[in-house]
This record gives structure tokens, C-alpha cells and sequence, in this order.
């Protein structure tokens, strides 16, 4: 066990969602944060410029989140009612304004500072401190803190920098990575490939359709790719994400889960002829959503390649063999791998093989004292605001000692074990994928906030049908123990209503019922056929 010491003062390293929420629940312990930012304002990525910036995440100006608002926002913070389901990223920007106003986090932000070094102080084996050296305008800084945590994202350094492909050096049209990509003007009537079939991917060469002569969306994995819209219209995320089904999946044996798995994948449209189907299917790498995606294959704007083997001039040779001639552009949607530059030592962060090595995704585990955390690191079907919420709350807490650390040994152990398996779940290259409700009870359960639902059945037993069979939505870890919302339970009994409000924009006279029971069941239906079956049998 490793000792605790008073920690006060804390360095929070960027402003975007996980920034935000730790500045919050540094205010909930008591502690006293100062926080980053290097650019002018708030918000990370979703903090829409122009034109991309270096050392920071950029996206493109139609961005919408795949994450529905009432599975996606700050849990004692729920979104306006009147604000739709999906959100453009200007409307996400203005919530997180709401938010930070809202909770009054603006005062302890320092803008245009860009944090250079973080290094361990002499004394750190006795009193975790850390030397913080930071820049404003020129203007450089020092400054000693008792905790450290880094929320500095990572959707900011292109995992396949474009000019690593061979042959790329001959080609004689434009390419980059999607970090550069910001609107489809310029494509009007050219020929462009985009490279990777991720939520980027899938989304530029959606929209360069509408203008382009012709796109073609190369990849060499495929992916599962589902809407947005689910049964009866409800949001993905609401129907998907609950606990019953998260029990059932792990309750079942492997070939009964891959199985329903791929048949939920699939039910959409059949991905094998759409060419678009995973070459390892089974594997839970977080799916593509797009709604377009499949009417653009169908009328052909969009045409679908293997990996490419190599470019020349003005072609792409596929690994198929099949070569795309007259290509004018080629965009690069290859994904975001993650640095610290500012670490002075990054083997803290990445203690092993050059990947990010932390206890619970957040600590790392072989400090003398653990007061450094890094917020916002992993991927989930979840959203990536209730996570660093969550994160940011443990993260405090551990620094406090109020949350208990085993032995280093004991979380090293607990690395590689998780590790194992999401190697299993997800494959090689998914190192940051993890299940998000398993993810998020674990951690609430040690800070002591996880629902305890069969008492919940017993004493509350309509918001006991909410948490347990309806959507795990955020306001779920605000119901009890330290930081309880009071507004928690209420918040959830009214999510379907918001849900509702945002797409019945036209006064329709019909009885309205607010809790989609049957799109429900119908969902539940295979899967619990099997499980009782499983139950009867085994
Ligand atoms: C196209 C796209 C769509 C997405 N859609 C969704 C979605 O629908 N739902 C979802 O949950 N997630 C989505 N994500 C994931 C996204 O990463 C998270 O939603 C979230 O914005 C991450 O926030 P963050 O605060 O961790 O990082 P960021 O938003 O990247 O913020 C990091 C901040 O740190 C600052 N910073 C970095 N280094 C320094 C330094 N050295 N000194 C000072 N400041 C520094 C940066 O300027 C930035 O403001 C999407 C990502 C992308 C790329
Ligand atoms: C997909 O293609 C196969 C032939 O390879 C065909 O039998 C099947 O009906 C197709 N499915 C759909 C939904 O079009």
C-alpha cells in the first residue's frame, strides 16, 4: 500500500470535456486546481477552428456526435430538452459552455498556456510533487503542484502520418491526413479516395459525395456500420447501452454472444455485399455510425476498395490487385495515435512497449506516490463525457487516499489481465477499447457510487426498472454516495420525455406513451429466448 500525502494544489493539463470535469471534481474534494489550456477557449476538440492547429485535435464542419444527449452528458448536468438527440458539434460547444458556467470552472482556467514540461521534483519519492513549467505568450512559468492530471486528448497526432505509403511521394495529386479536412468545397467534381472506414472515414466520404465525381473509401478491415436511428426511431446508444444486456453478454457463452453479436451488427443491411463486413467479425471494435453510408454504396457515389498496396502518380493500387486511375485527392482517415510531449519522462505514461501502461486507464502504477492521472484515455461504446466524469472523480479521490491503490504488483497484475482481454474483445491495434458499463462500475463501486439495484428493486422499484433494463445513462452515477445529485432520479425518470421533445417538433394528436416498452422488449426478445433456453438446458 502506498502511503498518501496532502495533496491541495493540482495541475490539470487541458481544457476539453476531461479537463472540464476534473476542474469539477478537484472543487468537489476540496482540492485546488489551476487548469491549462494552450489554445483560447474551452471545449477540446469540439472547439471548432478553421483550420487544424498544432499539438491540438481538429475536426470537420459537420461533425455530429454518435452519442445521444441523454447518454452523453455531465451526469448532474442533463442537456435542454429542446436540444435534438445527435448533436452538431457547435451545439455540443455551446452545452459545455453551459456547463462550465453553469458549475462557475472559467475562473480557474488559463488560457493561451501551453504546459512545455512535467517533471518529477527532487523530493518526489517523499512528497509527490511535480514541476510544472508552462508558456503564456512567451512568458515562461514555473510552478510546483501537488497532483498532475493530464487531460491533454488524443485525437491529435495522425496514427499513419500520409506520406508513410509507399510510392506516396510520386503521386501528383493532394493527400493528407482527416485532421486537415474541414469541408467538401474544393472536391466539386474531382475524383477522391478516402483511406479508412472509421467515423471519419465514413463521414467525409459521405459528404464529399454530394459533390465529388467520384469517391471510393479504401479499407483493409472493414467494419460493422449501424445508424444512429434505431427500433421505432429510438437513439442507438439508449437501446444498447443498458445493464441487462451487458449481464446477458457476459453471462453467455462466447459462440451464443459472438453470434447474437453479429446478428445485432447485421440487422441493418447485409455488410458482406455492401463489402463493408469486418474480417474479423466477431471482434467488438467499436462499430461506424453513419446513416448515409449505405444509400451512398447502394447508388454507387461511393464505391468500396481493400487496403491500398500502393500509389503512384495518379493511381492507388488496391490490395486486390485493382488499380483507381485519375485520382485527384486522397484523404487519409487512418486515426489518432497519442504522445505527451510535454513529459519529460514518458516511460511514466508508457512503462512498457511504448503503449500507455495505467492502472484502471488512468494511473500510472509505477510512481512513488500516485499523484498523477490521465483523463479521457480510453474508447467505449459509451460516451466520453460520463467516462472522464467518473475517471476525474476516482483520480481526486485516489490523490485524497480516500480511495485505497493495492500494491504496485497487485496493479500491474491487474494491467495485463485487462489487457488479455481486450486483446480478446478487440483485437491488436484497440488497446484504449473497453466495456463501458463493466468499466464504469468498477470504478463506482470503489468510490462507492454504483447503484445498488436489487435494494433499488426493493425500494424504488419504477426507477429500479430504469436503471436496471432502460439505458445506463450518466445521471446513474450521481444517485448515491459522495457527489449524489439530487435531481438524479428525477433526471432519469424524465430521459425518455427529453428524448421525445427533441424529434416531436409538430403537434400531432395521438396518445403518447413515454416509455418505449415494446421497441424494448422486441430488442430483448432473442436475447432473452436464449438465455432461458441457456437457463433450462445448462
Ligand atoms: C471526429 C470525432 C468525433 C467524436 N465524436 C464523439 C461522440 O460522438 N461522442 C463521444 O463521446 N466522443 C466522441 N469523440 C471522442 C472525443 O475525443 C471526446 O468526445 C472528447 O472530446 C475528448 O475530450 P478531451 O478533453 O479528453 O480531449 P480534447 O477535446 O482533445 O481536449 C484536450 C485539450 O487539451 C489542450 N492541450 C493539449 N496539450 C496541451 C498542453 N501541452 N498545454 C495546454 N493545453 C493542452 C488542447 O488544446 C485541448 O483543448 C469524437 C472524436 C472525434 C475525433
Ligand atoms: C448477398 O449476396 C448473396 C450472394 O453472395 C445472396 O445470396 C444474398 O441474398 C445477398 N443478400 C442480400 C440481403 O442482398
Amino acid at each position: 500500500m502506498k502511503e498518501t500525502i496532502m495533496v491541495r494544489k493540482v495541475a490539470i493539463i487541458g481544457a476539453g470535456v476531461s479537463g472540464l470535469a476534473s476542474i469539477k471534481a478537484c472543487l468537489e474534494e476540496g482540492l485546488e486546481p489551476t487548469c491549462f489550456e494552450r489554445s483560447n477557449g474551452i471545449g477540446g476538440l469540439w472547439h471548432f477552428t478553421d483550420s487544424a492547429m498544432d499539438g491540438r485535435a481538429s475536426i470537420y464542419a459537420s461533425v455530429c456526435t454518435n452519442s445521444c444527449k441523454e447518454m452523453m452528458c455531465f451526469p448532474d448536468f442533463p442537456f435542454p430538452e429542446d436540444f435534438p438527440n445527435y448533436l452538431h458539434n457547435t451545439k455540443l460547444q455551446e452545452y459545455i459552455q453551459m456547463f462550465a458556467e453553469h458549475f462557475d470552472l472559467l475562473k480557474y482556467i488559463k488560457f493561451k498556456t501551453l504546459v512545455i514540461h512535467v517533471r518529477k521534483r527532487l523530493d518526489f519519492p517523499i512528497t509527490g510533487q511535480w514541476e510544472v513549467e508552462t508558456e503564456t505568450e512567451g512568458q515562461v512559468e514555473l510552478d510546483v503542484f501537488d497532483a498532475v492530471m493530464v487531460c491533454s486528448g488524443h485525437h491529435v497526432y495522425p496514427n499513419i502520418p500520409a506520406n508513410n505509403y509507399p510510392g506516396m511521394e510520386k503521386f501528383k495529386g493532394k493527400y493528407f491526413h482527416s485532421r486537415e479536412y474541414k469541408g467538401p468545397e474544393k472536391f466539386r467534381g474531382k475524383r477522391a479516395l478516402v483511406v479508412g472506414l472509421g467515423n471519419s472515414g465514413s463521414d467525409i466520404a459521405v459528404e464529399l459525395s454530394n459533390v465529388a465525381s467520384q469517391v471510393y473509401l479504401s479499407s483493409r478491415s472493414g467494419s460493422w456500420v449501424m445508424s444512429r436511428v434505431w427500433e421505432n426511431g429510438y437513439p442507438w446508444d439508449m437501446l444498447i447501452i443498458n445493464r441487462f444486456e451487458t449481464f446477458l453478454r457476459n453471462a453467455l457463452p462466447t459462440a451464443i454472444s459472438d453470434w447474437l453479436f453479429e446478428k445485432q451488427m447485421s440487422r441493418w443491411f447485409d455488410h458482406e455485399n455492401f463489402s463493408l463486413v469486418p474480417v474479423n467479425r466477431t471482434l467488438r471494435k467499436e462499430p461506424v455510425f453513419n446513416d448515409e453510408l449505405p444509400s451512398r454504396i447502394t447508388c454507387g457515389s461511393v464505391v468500396v476498395k481493400p487496403g491500398v498496396k500502393e500509389f503512384t502518380e495518379s493511381s492507388a493500387v488496391f490490395q486486390d490487385g485493382t488499380v483507381q486511375e485519375g485520382l485527384d485527392y486522397v484523404i487519409f482517415a487512418t486515426g489518432y495515435t497519442f504522445a505527451y510531449p510535454f513529459m519529460d519522462d514518458e516511460s511514466i505514461l508508457m512503462c512498457r512497449d511504448n503503449t500507455v501502461t495505467l492502472y484502471k486507464s488512468i494511473l500510472p502504477p509505477r510512481l512513488e506516490k500516485p499523484t498523477m492521472a490521465v483523463i479521457g484515455l480510453v474508447q467505449s461504446l459509451g460516451s466520453a463525457i460520463p467516462t472522464a466524469e467518473l475517471q476525474s472523480r476516482w483520480a481526486t479521490r485516489v490523490f485524497k487516499g480516500l480511495c485505497k491503490l493495492p500494491s504496485e504488483s497487485h496493479m500491474m497484475e491487474d494491467i495485463d489481465e485487462k489487457m488479455g482481454k481486450k486483446l480478446k474483445w478487440y483485437g491488436q491495434c484497440d488497446s484504449l477499447q473497453t466495456d463501458y458499463i463493466v468499466y464504469m462500475d468498477e470504478l463506482a463501486s470503489v468510490i462507492g457510487i454504483k447503484p445498488n439495484i436489487p435494494l433499488l428493486f426493493l425500494t424504488d422499484p419504477r426507477l429500479a426498472v430504469q436503471v436496471y433494463f432502460g439505458p445506463c445513462s450518466p445521471y446513474q452515477f450521481r444517485l448515491t454516495g459522495p457527489g449524489k445529485w439530487d435531481g438524479a432520479r428525477n433526471a432519469i425518470l424524465t430521459q425518455w420525455d427529453r428524448t421525445l421533445k427533441a424529434t416531436r417538433t409538430r403537434i400531432v394528436h395521438s396518445p403518447q406513451s413515454s416509455f418505449p416498452l415494446c421497441a424494448f422488449l422486441r430488442i430483448l426478445a432473442l436475447p432473452l429466448l436464449i438465455a432461458a433456453v441457456f437457463l433450462v438446458f445448462v
